[in-house]
């Protein structure tokens, strides 16, 4: 192993001072890279003082502008096994004692990978602080350009660079630079012995780097998707959590509105007063039904139908407690409705069933209503049929004072549906609309 090996090949004295890396003079690291990532904050680590409209915009900008910290990538254990290959290859071919690959972490300058063979005194892990280090790699990456030093011992720069006191007195390298042109590090070979490289060598080593910066480019753009959809999740949580807030509140406002109403309706005696706070009353609490259900069913998008519009018929039937006997026969469907469209629905079967309540049994002892429906092939039925005294034959909707039939068309035609209201043993009134 490279860490034995350099122990036999330096004195201890050198081995302690210049450690593997022909870059470093520092101690020998283990394999493990130095690299700590830097995230950028999360809405949580957001002061709770900042509103969450405002913290969401933050976090929208952050997402737009923090790119990635340079050169905090992970590389793939993939990654660097092919990496590896190609410079133990590219060492063997060459024929020289050390082939690297370079990586700048922070304001260090790490040994990321060395080559598999013999008299290579450099170990993966060790670094070295870039700046002025006067290592080969500073002026590689400085210039971005290659550098090739044939003989460090008669060339007066490059005489007393830390690399030689490791004996590597040769060195051709080239860099490699990230997709947002920071540098990453540096490819490189060294030897123990004056070396010329010749252009074949230097075009060699050229394409090893396109391979290992294509790499790179590839972890950029998968990291960066990733980033984004991460934060992407985040904004969709938060922004849930707001609208579950609002829905709140308004349920929280309508339970106010019907309690006041209720009182009001308690502390007066007038027949018709009474009966026209509680209309309003069934109105509000079918608004409020809904939001119930959303919030429980936690979906904003897509509702139980039947779980709703069940609830809904049993909250407007309490609002009539008359001494008559009105029995009610639910039959419906399970299926789910967008919230676009159960709020309609709710409605009009409110406003139906209270002009049930208010006009079909006038004069009766006793009445029966049948409520159903039912969805076949994405058009679904309701069907609304009391026993009762009938609406007036040839009653036309657009003519009639009453606002509460109205607003079922408008709604009906809001649905895309059709609605029709007949005298039909008792009266009966159909929506149809597709789901
Ligand atoms: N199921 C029914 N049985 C008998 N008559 C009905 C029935 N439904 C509606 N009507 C008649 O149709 C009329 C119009 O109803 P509509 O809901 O449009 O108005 P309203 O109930 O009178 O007033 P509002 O709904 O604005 O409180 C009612 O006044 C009533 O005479
Ligand atoms: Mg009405």
């Amino acid at each position: 192993m490279a860490t034995a090996y350099n122990k036999a090949y330096l004195r201890r004295s050198e081995y302690l001072a210049w450690a593997s890396p022909h870059c470093a003079k520092g101690r020998a690291t283990s394999g493990k890279q130095d690299v700590r990532r830097k995230t950028a904050p999360t809405g949580s680590e957001e002061p709770t003082s900042v509103p969450a409209k405002r913290r969401l915009k933050i976090q929208e900008e952050q997402m737009m502008t923090n790119n990635k910290s340079q050169n905090q990538l992970d590389i793939t254990e993939d990654m660097k096994n092919k990496w590896q290959n190609i410079i133990t290859i590219m060492a063997k071919i060459l024929n020289v004692p050390a082939g690297l690959i370079m990586r700048i972490v922070d304001s260090d300058i790490t040994v990321f990978l060395s080559s598999k063979t013999e008299n290579n005194p450099y170990t993966p892990g060790a670094k070295e602080h870039f700046e002025d280090s006067g290592l080969y790699c500073e002026t590689v990456i400085k210039t971005n350009k290659m550098l090739l030093v044939s003989n460090a011992l008669s060339d007066e720069h490059w005489k007393n660079n830390p690399d030689v006191k490791l004996n590597m007195i040769s060195y051709l390298g080239f860099p490699i630079t990230l997709p947002d042109k920071t540098p990453f590090g540096t490819i490189c070979v060294l030897d123990n012995k004056e070396n010329k490289y010749s252009d074949l060598y230097k075009d060699l080593i050229a394409s090893f780097r396109d391979t290992i910066a294509r790499d790179i480019e590839l972890l950029y753009s998968n990291h960066s998707l990733h980033e984004n959809n991460s934060k992407l999740n985040t904004l969709l949580a938060e922004k849930e959590t707001i609208l579950k807030e609002v829905h709140h509140r308004i349920k929280n406002n309508i339970a106010s509105i019907e309690g006041l109403l209720s009182m009001q309706s308690q502390s007066i005696s007038n027949f018709e007063a009474v009966s026209a706070l509680q209309d309003a009353l069934g109105r509000v609490s079918s608004m409020r039904i809904l939001y119930d259900k959303l919030l429980i069913t936690e979906e904003y998008e897509d509702i139980s139908v039947k779980n709703y519009l069940e609830s809904l018929i049993d909250a407007v039937a309490v609002l009539f407690p008359y001494k008559l006997k009105i029995t009610i026969d639910k039959q419906i469907s399970d299926f789910n409705l967008s919230s676009k469209k159960v709020t309609p629905l709710g409605i009009i079967l409110n406003e139906l069933l209270t002009n049930i309540m208010k006009y079909a049994f006038k004069g009766r002892e006793s009445g029966l209503i049948n409520i159903s429906l039912s969805s076949i092939k994405n058009l679904a039925t309701l069907t609304i049929q009391d026993n009762g005294n009938g609406i007036s034959e040839g009653f036309d909707i657009s003519e009639s004072k009453g606002f509460g039939l109205m607003l079922v068309k408008m709604l009906s035609e809001q649905l895309g549906g059709t609605f029709t209201i007949e005298n039909y043993h008792g009266t009966r009134s159909i929506l149809k609309f597709e789901i």
